[in-house]
């Protein structure tokens, strides 16, 4: 597919945990992404062997380009967690570490935002990665605690110095955890002092909000929330010509496969965990990711009521089989 020339921007899918996970990222790649991450893995998890966590560094055929993001509080962590996606490496083109989770239980085990006011500790966090992976190390990260605290210059120095590659800013402080106004002056001054590759994040839905964060000089852009209901996303910002399926029950028919081909890959290599059945594990997906599909469409409030009942893969099918006569 021709890109046109005025409109080629690296376009990266956001780690968004419980979201991005293999079929999610695979419809994304498919949907115009460039690259995904994958959800944030618990450092600390890896290192007291919690079997399922290593499920979310699987990745299933079909994927792109994919960077692992860590979080963790601990130098001891980090080097523990890059040992471990180190072997196996063949899965990702990058390591990251998020240093802007601004969930509370997330920031009082010393990890995510915390990190945000503590450019030291990301200094030793990110050297303890380079040490222990040959992937390429990034940072992922918000402007500063509160506005009036702007940290990002110096977390993106520690970065360099530490000798990671890139860094992804979701351009607001952590108080404002998802919402408010995204600061792209900082992201341009950001651009304009640091070496690193830049990714500028934050609420980049139509064309108007990707040009406006282009603006800023910035390598690429990140995109989550956007994409949670329309994973096609990525190729109308880059204005290609990309064919999605014709309508949202064959959009959501394509990720329901995906998941059940992921549950299976899930069953094969991780014989000694337990991976919850084909009704279990559909149902927890659609609950989270199906009915956005669709969202604003007439019938819609009623599939997504009856999505919440319903408990097996049957019904799930049935339900989209109304819902196409619905239309
Ligand atoms: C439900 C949810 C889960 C998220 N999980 C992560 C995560 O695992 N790691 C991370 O660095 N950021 C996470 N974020 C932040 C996003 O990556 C992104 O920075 C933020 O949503 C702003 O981008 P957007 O406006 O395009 O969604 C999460 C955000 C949301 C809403």
């Amino acid at each position: 597919m021709q890109k046109p020339a005025d409109r080629s921007p690296r376009l990266v899918l956001a780690p968004l945990a419980e979201f991005t996970d293999a079929p999610f990222r695979r419809m994304c790649i498919e949907g115009g992404a460039d690259c995904a991450y994958t959800e944030m893995v618990s450092a600390a998890a890896l290192l007291h062997g919690h079997g399922p966590t290593r499920h979310l560094m699987e990745r299933m055929e079909g994927e792109g380009p994919l960077v692992c993001q860590i979080f963790g509080s601990t130098e001891e962590e980090a080097a523990f967690a890059a040992r471990e996606i180190e072997k196996v490496k063949d899965r990702f083109c990058g390591i990251d570490l998020n240093a802007g989770c601004p969930m509370p239980r997330i920031i009082k085990s010393g990890a995510g935002a915390s990190l945000v006011t503590d450019p030291a500790r990301v200094f030793r966090m990110l050297s303890a990665m380079r040490e222990n992976t040959s992937l390429p190390v990034s940072l992922k990260t918000r402007l500063g605690p509160h506005r009036g605290v702007k940290t990002i210059f110096e977390l993106a120095s520690a970065a360099e110095s530490a000798g990671a590659v890139s860094i992804a800013v979701h351009a607001r402080y952590t108080s404002q955890m998802h919402g408010g106004p995204v600061d792209l002056e900082t992201l341009a001054e950001l651009k304009s002092r640091t070496g690193l590759e830049v990714l500028g994040n934050g609420s980049v839905r139509t064309s108007g909000d990707l040009d406006a964060m282009l603006a800023t000089g910035v390598d690429g852009v990140m995109v989550g929330r956007a994409a949670l209901s329309d994973p096609f996303v990525f190729s109308r910002l880059k204005g290609i010509a990309q064919t999605p399926p014709a309508d949202p029950v064959s959009m959501a028919e394509r990720h329901l496969g995906y998941i059940l081909r992921f549950r299976r890959l899930l069953e094969e290599k991780h014989p000694a965990d337990h991976v919850p059945g084909e009704d279990a594990f559909a149902s927890v997906k659609m609950h989270l990711h199906l009915f956005r599909y669709f969202n604003g469409l007439p019938g819609a409030a009623k599939l997504r009521a009856g999505l919440s009942s319903i408990r097996t893969l049957d019904g799930i099918r049935q339900a989209f089989i109304a819902f196409a006569s619905a239309i």
